[in-house]
């Protein structure tokens, strides 16, 4: 089997390409990613050593690139991953987010179309729904939950979700689609709440907690959600929409203090600042659905899989720290010096 996987440079596509390769090593992948800011070709270092891994530079949304590349390599599944991810980032400024995460979206499945797939999977998220209110803890999304966005980011992968299942009921392309909660793990850009928390305290640097730390994310180690896409893509019923996460709902600040903990550095780091604008509340999955139909369970608790996430950016400090030397230095004073 031939896989492309697209945005593999980035965290969850480098965490999927390392799953591959490990649980089926008979597999040929090609990962096709534009090395955006958010994309490390050191994250793929030991995979460019596998014979059966290739890495190729190009963008989603180049029409002509991409039906070259399908033309020459004839995959057999496609997984979506390449995308713009940062909610913060798509408030500043939308329209690289229409144009990759929508546009990208559709070359993606024309060239599928054209070129003929077993399976199209669109790495979706569960920020299509919305948020949940605080004080409601016994709500939870599943997929019949209406799509309701807030942020350009989320917006834009509503809207491809939209064309996927359109491309499946008008074209019968077999796709499927995996909406996850928050992820964490190795190789997560330090732009992000967790990585972002780790590299300040180890810097001794404020935390910027935004608001009052009160909102709730639904953290799912990175392996769990990889596990659960090859599987979905592998096994998952074409036209379907499948729900990820591990019913692990934390606050900001938990999470927050709880990695000050581990780093042993005290809570008097924590800076709250100006709240993110339209900020989601609450996000909480039910994956009754893939368990059920699929048997996915996530295999790691949020206090060991934290541990070993602070445990990875102290053992890889060359990684994240050529990362926030560089152009990101801009970026962190823009969006935090007067917040
Ligand atoms: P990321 O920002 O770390 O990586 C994105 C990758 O896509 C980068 O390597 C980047 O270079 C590449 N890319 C961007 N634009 C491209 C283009 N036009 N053509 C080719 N490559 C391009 O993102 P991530 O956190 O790994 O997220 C991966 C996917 O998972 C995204 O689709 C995101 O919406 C979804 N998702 C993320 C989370 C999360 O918690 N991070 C949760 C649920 C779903
Ligand atoms: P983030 O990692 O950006 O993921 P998402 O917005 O997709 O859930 O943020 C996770 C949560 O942490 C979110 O509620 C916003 C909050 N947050 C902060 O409080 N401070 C920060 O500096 C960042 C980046 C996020």
């Amino acid at each position: 089997m031939k896989i492309i996987v697209t945005g593999g440079a980035g965290f969850i596509g480098g965490n999927f390409v390392y799953y591959e390769l490990k649980n089926h090593p008979e597999d040929e992948i090609i990962c096709l990613d534009k090395l955006t800011y958010a994309g490390n070709l050191e994250t793929l270092e030991e995979a460019m050593k596998n014979p059966k891994f290739k890495f190729v530079k190009g963008d989603i949304a180049d029409r002509k690139f991409v039906y070259e590349l399908f033309e020459s390599e004839k995959p057999d599944i496609v997984i979506n991953f390449a995308a713009e991810s940062h909610v913060d980032r798509s408030i500043e400024d939308p329209e690289i987010f229409l144009k990759t995460n929508v546009m990208g979206t559709q070359v993606l499945m024309d060239a599928c179309r054209k070129y003929g797939i077993t399976r199209y999977h669109q790495v979706s998220t569960d920020e299509v729904y919305g948020d949940l209110p605080l004080d409601r803890p016994d709500l939870f999304f599943n997929e019949d939950t209406p799509i309701h966005t807030s942020s350009p980011y989320s917006a834009s992968k509503a809207s491809a979700d939209l064309l996927v299942l359109a491309y499946y009921r008008t074209y019968k392309l077999p796709v499927t689609i995996t909406r996850c909660s928050n992820n964490y793990g190795p190789y997560h850009f330090p732009e992000k709440l967790i990585p972002l928390m780790i590299a300040n305290a180890l810097a001794d640097k404020p935390l910027p907690v935004y608001g009052k730390g009160e909102n709730v994310r639904d953290w799912l180690y990175v392996e769990d959600h990889c596990a659960a896409i090859d599987l979905v893509a592998r096994k998952g019923k074409v036209g379907e929409v499948y729900n990820v996460g591990g019913h692990n709902e934390k606050t900001n600040l938990e999470v927050v203090k709880t990695i000050l903990k581990q780093l042993g550095k005290p809570e008097s780091l924590i800076t709250f600042v100006t709240d993110r604008p339209g900020h989601d509340r609450r996000y909480a999955i039910d994956p009754t659905k893939i368990h059920n139909e699929l048997g996915w369970l996530p295999q790691t608790k949020f206090d060991d899989g934290i541990k070993k996430t602070v445990q990875w950016y102290l053992d890889n400090r060359n990684w994240w720290e050529s990362i926030i030397s560089g152009e990101y230095k801009n970026y962190y004073e823009k969006m935090y010096a007067n917040r």
